[in-house]
């Protein structure tokens, strides 16, 4: 079955055929980060102006690039929330029109549970293994920092999420307080792999109260603090640069990935885990792929997405969406809760297009 995916909630316009939910046949991305980086952040009507220039080519490119001609394609799905309303409404309206000349279904996806299949993408492990639940995911993208837990049913809880700024924002804000272009967290990536973590001592925000049983705000994020501590340090200084750039990047990292990483195996403890799942754009950090890896050793199984299905793309949009169109079921419209279900209870029949 070929699915149609399509991806305009924030900044980059996607289109994907995917393939029986798992085979990314074709995956373009158009990115707009040069036409916000000058205002350090994403202009929603920019971004819908773009998606409406970029839409149709990326669209004509992935059925090309996949080898499916048109009429081949069974399904069109495409993330209708949450994300940048007018963002949202260009995708949303192209796909319409899609599904309507091509005479198939029309299936609206859940960005953030469209995050959480990219850990599924071009794996051996699917959704349907039953050996791997429940899992505990923690989703990182400039959007979203949250604790999940996803059950065998495929009901995925909410055990916690920022308070304030998500992991992606304050490497965002980081870059710019540190004159650093957009988006940050790749650039304070790389330098911090050249530096040290010496002497600035930055807060762990809402860590240290991690082992309170009933604590609410044990498994949620605050990390504005942390960006107000990167502010004062550098206030009364020139911004720092060569090898002291590069050790206040390790150092402010270092704070975040240290409180990610705790906080989802103190959760994947709680819950009795067999899988923990990492992903979203954040999930692209190679310091955090590599702590949350020593962090859980072997008492978990680990499932990371690809670098390429973390940050937003429309192949994990095509591949959840498969999922539920085997059910005859479209994901619920409405925010990520315990009535959100990453995985479809029903499996009704679909007979796919010959
Ligand atoms: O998932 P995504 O593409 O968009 C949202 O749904 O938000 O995530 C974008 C975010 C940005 O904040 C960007 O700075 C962050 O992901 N990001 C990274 C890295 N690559 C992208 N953060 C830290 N380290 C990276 N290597
Ligand atoms: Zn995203």
């Amino acid at each position: 079955m070929y699915i149609l995916g399509l991806e305009t909630s924030c900044d980059e316009t996607s289109a994907s055929i995917v393939e029986n939910g798992t085979f990314v046949l074709s995956n373009i991305i158009s990115s707009q980060i040069d036409k916000h980086a000058p205002y350090g952040g994403v202009i929603p009507e920019l971004a819908a102006r773009e998606h409406i220039k970029n839409i149709k080519w990326t669209t004509e490119a992935a059925l090309s690039e996949s080898g499916i001609s048109a009429d081949k394609i069974d399904a069109v799905a495409v993330t209708n929330t949450p994300g940048l309303v007018p963002a949202l409404a260009v995708g949303v309206s192209f796909a319409k029109g899609m599904s309507l000349s091509l005479a198939c279904p029309l299936l609206g996806i859940n960005h953030f549970l469209g995050h959480i299949y990219g850990a599924f993408l071009e794996n051996k492990i699917t959704p349907k293994d039953t050996l791997c639940y429940p899992i505990v995911a923690l989703v990182v993208s400039g959007g979203h920092t949250s604790i999940v837990e996803i059950g065998i049913d495929g009901v995925v809880k909410t055990l916690g999420s920022t308070l304030d700024d998500a992991a992606g924002e304050a490497f965002d804000k980081a870059a710019k307080l540190l004159g650093l272009p957009y988006p940050g967290g790749p650039i304070i990536d790389k330098l911090a792999k050249e530096g040290k973590d010496t002497g600035y001592n930055f807060p762990r925000p809402m860590l240290s109260k991690r082992y309170a049983e009933n604590d609410k705000n044990r498994f949620n994020f605050s990390f504005s603090g942390l960006k107000t501590s990167l502010y004062y340090k550098i206030k009364k200084k020139s911004i720092p640069e060569g090898n002291e750039l590069n050790n206040i990047c390790t150092a402010y990292q270092q704070a975040i990935v240290d409180v990610l990483t705790e906080k989802t195996l103190d959760a994947a403890k709680k819950y009795a885990a067999k899988t923990v799942l990492l992903c979203g754009g954040v999930a692209c950090n190679s310091f955090l792929r590599n702590e949350m890896k020593r962090k859980i050793g072997n008492n978990f199984n680990l499932l990371i997405a690809h670098p390429k299905y973390c940050t937003d793309n429309a192949a994990m949009i095509a591949g959840l969406a498969y999922h539920f169109l085997q059910a005859n079921e479209s994901t619920p419209s409405h925010v990520v809760d315990i009535s959100a279900r990453l995985r479809p209870i029903t499996t009704a029949p679909f007979v796919p297009k010959k």
